[in-house]
């Protein structure tokens, strides 16, 4: 054959393909996120996340230390609330004393340069399980009272030092009235990074182990997006650049990179993506089984999360990915 283009060139060897790889995978570029516990010197295997962990707050800072000397420069904060303090208010998440407030000043204290980053919802305060609060006769979840919860909420993660709050309950308007509150109080460096197109996924059973965070009754389709769209997407996350979004965030990952792709397109903030606890189950349990190579399932889905746009992806592989990325 005379071909006047032969697309194999670039691929013949490990050098020529490196050489014209368009997506670099860097420690830079992941968020972690941990799970914490009360209590002291214990650590829990989460059922459905072999491998991964939720951890007291002791053992967490000495995580994070960890963390910082592999090159992780920034953590994503969710604690399990004990049963004793849930309602249907949320008042225990801006209590200046709760367990996140407790965990955003010692990490802070312990590693400062650490990149802080908080969940924003009422899930795990919630004896509903639900991200807001709830009108309990007609079983509806109420969007602006739970707004009013989440900014003290925010106010409070602001005022325990955290450098970003991570709202994830898919409220109306609550990106706009974070924002207000927090320039109205003084805490003009906190960021927002708005989880804007978060879709109502079954992807998300396994983090609600992690936490006990099940909703009691119904399911998240009042406020979670229904995964059938794709234009409501760009709609909620232009609105939530509108409202004072430093990054926005697409969640899950995997089987929404088409919605990566069209965000990323759509907005000149950073946007980042969610490879959520589901996403994870999957490759551990088929890696389990041996019907998958877990080190290049995890390198291929990542590296593919970022082709598709994302500049920065939470991840609860980023220590196993750092590690393959330096050896
Ligand atoms: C809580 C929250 C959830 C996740 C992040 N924040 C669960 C949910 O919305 O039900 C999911 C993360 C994951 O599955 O890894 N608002």
């Amino acid at each position: 054959m005379y071909l006047q283009r032969r697309n194999r060139i670039t691929r013949k060897s490990a050098a020529a393909r490196a050489l014209v790889a368009e997506t670099i995978l860097t420690p830079n570029d992941f968020i972690v996120p941990l799970f914490i516990d009360e209590g002291k010197n214990n650590k829990t295997e989460i059922a459905s996340m072999p491998g991964y962990f939720r951890n007291s707050l002791d053992i967490t800072v000495m995580e994070v230390k960890e963390l910082w000397s592999m090159g992780l420069k920034s953590i994503l904060l969710f604690v399990k609330a004990a049963d004793n303090v849930k309602d249907n208010t949320g008042k225990e998440s801006w209590n200046p004393d709760g367990l996140m407030q407790r965990a955003v000043k010692e990490i802070k204290n312990a590693v400062p340069e650490m990149l802080v980053m908080t969940d924003v919802a009422l899930d795990p305060y919630s004896i509903y399980g639900h991200d807001g609060i709830v009108d309990v006769e007609k079983g509806t979840i109420l969007n602006d009272e739970t707004v009013e919860a989440l900014t003290l909420m925010s106010l409070s993660h602001a005022e325990a030092g955290v450098d970003f709050i991570a709202p994830s309950d898919m409220m109306d308007g609550r990106i706009g009235a974070f924002r207000k509150a927090l320039e109205e109080n003084g805490y003009t460096d906190t960021g927002i990074m708005s989880y804007s197109a978060k879709y109502a996924s079954c992807f998300y059973g396994p983090f609600r182990d992690a936490l006990d965070s099940a909703p009691g009754f119904g399911d998240k389709k009042t406020y979670q997006m229904n995964y059938a769209n794709r234009i409501e997407a760009i709609n909620e996350t232009l609105q939530d650049v509108e409202q004072g979004a430093d990054i926005v965030m697409v969640k899950p990952a995997m089987a929404y990179l088409d919605i990566i792709r069209e965000v990323k397109n759509a907005v000149t903030v950073p946007v980042s993506a969610y490879h959520v606890s589901g996403e994870y189950a999957m490759i551990k349990a088929a890696a389990e089984k041996g019907w998958l190579d877990e080190d290049k399932a995890i390198i291929e889905s990542l590296t593919s999360i970022k082709r598709a746009g994302a500049d920065l992806i939470a991840t609860y592989f980023a220590k196993q990915a750092v590690d393959m990325l330096i050896s």
